[in-house]
């Protein structure tokens, strides 16, 4: 459907790119001619993914350590990714999620998924944004939603709560920067089989 062309020259970013969705969406940019950056708490996981991607696909990944719950940790990489050139491209992927009695849970437990979906997305995308726009240079943001961000959804809530957040940012930034060259998109994937969700949402 695509050349293979279609992003020669894009230079992205997935958080939470070492495993699953995305993961196969660093593959599929890389297939496409883009270069890029992996992120993700584990560097082991990253460094290897980085390295399986680079060997399948011939193109150029690397990957680094970051906690985006951490605005810190967030500056730190887009800095470091920004001294080699701006991204084009955005992916907020990264998530934490479980399967839980609402009544059952802690603040922290709350603010640990909160902390991932929704301010690790804000982390992110103001580190770019904020970039994209004093240097009118013209940028995409993909958030990854879920179908429960409209409508809610029992055992899951800090995660569906966290996720409405996001396609509130999405929408508001559509609005607020889209003038200014700044695009954005949420999908919402169906359920998909990765480790990493259905370990912990079928256990
Ligand atoms: C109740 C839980 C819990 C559980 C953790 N906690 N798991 N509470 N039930 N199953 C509580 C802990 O007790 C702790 O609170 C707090 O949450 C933080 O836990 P930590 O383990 O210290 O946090 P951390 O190591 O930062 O891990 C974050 C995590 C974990 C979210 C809890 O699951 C994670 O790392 N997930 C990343 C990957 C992921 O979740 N992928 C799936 C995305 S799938 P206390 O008070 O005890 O300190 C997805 C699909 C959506 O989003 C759509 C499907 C259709
Ligand atoms: P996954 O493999 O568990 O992916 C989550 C990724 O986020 C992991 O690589 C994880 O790596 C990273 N991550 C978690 N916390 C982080 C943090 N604080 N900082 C940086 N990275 C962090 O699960 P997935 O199924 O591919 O999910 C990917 C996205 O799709 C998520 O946004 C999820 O909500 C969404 N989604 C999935 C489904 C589904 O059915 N699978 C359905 C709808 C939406 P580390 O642990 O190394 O940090």
């Amino acid at each position: 459907m695509f050349t293979s062309d279609l992003l020669k020259n894009k230079r992205f970013l997935v958080t939470g790119g070492g495993t699953g969705i995305g993961r196969a969406l660093a593959e599929r940019f890389l297939q496409l001619g883009a270069s890029g950056y992996i992120c993700g708490r584990r560097v082991e996981v990253v460094q290897k993914t980085a390295a399986e991607l680079l060997a399948s696909t011939g193109g150029v990944l690397e990957a680094f350590a970051c906690d985006v719950r951490y605005d810190e940790d967030v500056e730190k990489v887009i800095e470091q990714i920004w001294a080699a050139g701006p991204l084009d491209i955005l992916v907020n992927n990264a998530a934490g999620n479980f399967l839980a009695k609402t009544e059952t849970l802690s603040t922290h437990a709350f603010s640990s998924v909160i902390g991932i979906v929704l301010n690790g997305t804000i982390n992110m995308t103001l580190a770019c944004g904020r970039r994209w726009l004093a240097a009118k240079h013209p940028g995409m943001v993909l958030n990854i939603a879920t179908t429960y961000a409209d409508t809610g959804s029992a055992y899951v809530v800090p995660s569906a709560v966290a996720k409405a957040g996001v396609v509130a940012l999405t929408r508001s930034l559509a609005v607020e920067w889209g003038g200014r060259g700044i695009r954005f998109v949420a999908i919402a994937p169906g359920a998909i089989r990765t480790e990493g969700a259905f370990s912990r949402l079928l256990p």
